[in-house]
C-alpha cells in the first residue's frame, strides 16, 4: 500500500508552523510514503515565494500545489520554472510558467503523479478543468497508477463533479481553495478517493484565514480594505490516502486534524 498525505491550504506563518510542528509525528505514525500540501496561501494569506516554498519542502513536503494565489508574488515566476515539484492549475495559459502535473517517486519506491487543476465558477475563466484533466491523463505513462488530483475550486458543485469525472481514473481527488474542511470523505464507486475540500492548515480565529474584523468592516461597509492574516486558533486539516499501487485504487481515506 502507498500512504499519501494531502494537507489543505497551509495559510500564512501560522499554518507553516503547524506544519512544521505536526509533519513528522504524522509521517511516523501513520506511515506516509509522500506528503502534498497546497502552498498558495504561505505568504502572508497571499502567494508563495521561492524561500516559503524552500521552508515547506524543508519541513518534508514533496510536491505543492497552489491556486488562483499561485501569481501573487512575482519572485515565485522563475522558481515555477526550475523547481518541478511545486505546480500551479495546469488550466490556466500554456505561456504560463510552471506546470500542473509532475510524477514523483515515493518514499516505498512507487510512481505518483500529482495533477493541480483550478475551477471556473465563481473564479476567472480559464480553460476547461474537466477537459485539461482528460488531456493530463492521457499523457502520464499507463505504468504511473497512483495518481493525485487536488482541484482549487470554488463551488461544491463543480468539485463533486470533478469527482464523477476522474472516478476510476484517478487514485484520489481532494478539493481546496474554501479553507472550509467538508466532512464528505468517501471512496467512489470507481476507487476513487475523494473529498470536497481538505480544509486549512492556519489560523481559525478569523474569516478564512484574515482577521475577522477587517472581513467584517468590509461586509459592513462594503469598502476595500487591505487584508491582513489573523494569527489564532492554528489548526492542521488534511486527507491521509491508502492506495493500492497495483491498480491505483484507494482502499481507504480519513480526514487527519492536529489542533493548536
Ligand atoms: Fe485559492
Amino acid at each position: 500500500m502507498t500512504n499519501l498525505l494531502f494537507i489543505g491550504d497551509i495559510f500564512a506563518s501560522p499554518g507553516r508552523t503547524m506544519v512544521a510542528r505536526y509533519l513528522p509525528e504524522i509521517v511516523e505514525a501513520e506511515n506516509i510514503h509522500l506528503t502534498i500540501a497546497n502552498g498558495e496561501n504561505a505568504a502572508g494569506g497571499f502567494g508563495i515565494t521561492p524561500q516559503l516554498a524552500d521552508e515547506i519542502f524543508g519541513y518534508g513536503v514533496q510536491v505543492i500545489t497552489t491556486g488562483n494565489h499561485a501569481w501573487d508574488k512575482r519572485e515565485v515566476y522563475d522558481y515555477f520554472k526550475r523547481q518541478q515539484r511545486i505546480l500551479r492549475p495546469a488550466n490556466y495559459p500554456a505561456e504560463l510558467p510552471g506546470s500542473g502535473l509532475v510524477t514523483v517517486r515515493a518514499k516505498n519506491g512507487v510512481d505518483v503523479a500529482v495533477i493541480n487543476l483550478q475551477g471556473r465558477a465563481h473564479m476567472i475563466p480559464i480553460d476547461c478543468p474537466f477537459h485539461k484533466a482528460d488531456d493530463l491523463l492521457a499523457s502520464i505513462p499507463a505504468t504511473v497508477k497512483v495518481r493525485f488530483v487536488d482541484f482549487h475550486a470554488e463551488l461544491t458543485s463543480e468539485k463533486v463533479a470533478m469527482g464523477w469525472h476522474l472516478d476510476g481514473r484517478v487514485s484520489a481527488m481532494v478539493g481546496t481553495h474554501t479553507h472550509v474542511p467538508t466532512a464528505d470523505t468517501r471512496i467512489l464507486p470507481g476507487g476513487t478517493g475523494y473529498q470536497t475540500d481538505a480544509g486549512m492548515t492556519g489560523p481559525y480565529s478569523g474569516v478564512i484565514g484574515v482577521d475577522k474584523d477587517i472581513i467584517l468592516q468590509r461586509f459592513l461597509t462594503q469598502m476595500p480594505v487591505k487584508m491582513q492574516a489573523a494569527h489564532n486558533s492554528p489548526e492542521l486539516h488534511g486527507v491521509i490516502v491508502e492506495i493500492d499501487e497495483a491498480n491505483g485504487k484507494t482502499t481507504a481515506i480519513r480526514r487527519v486534524e492536529r489542533i493548536g
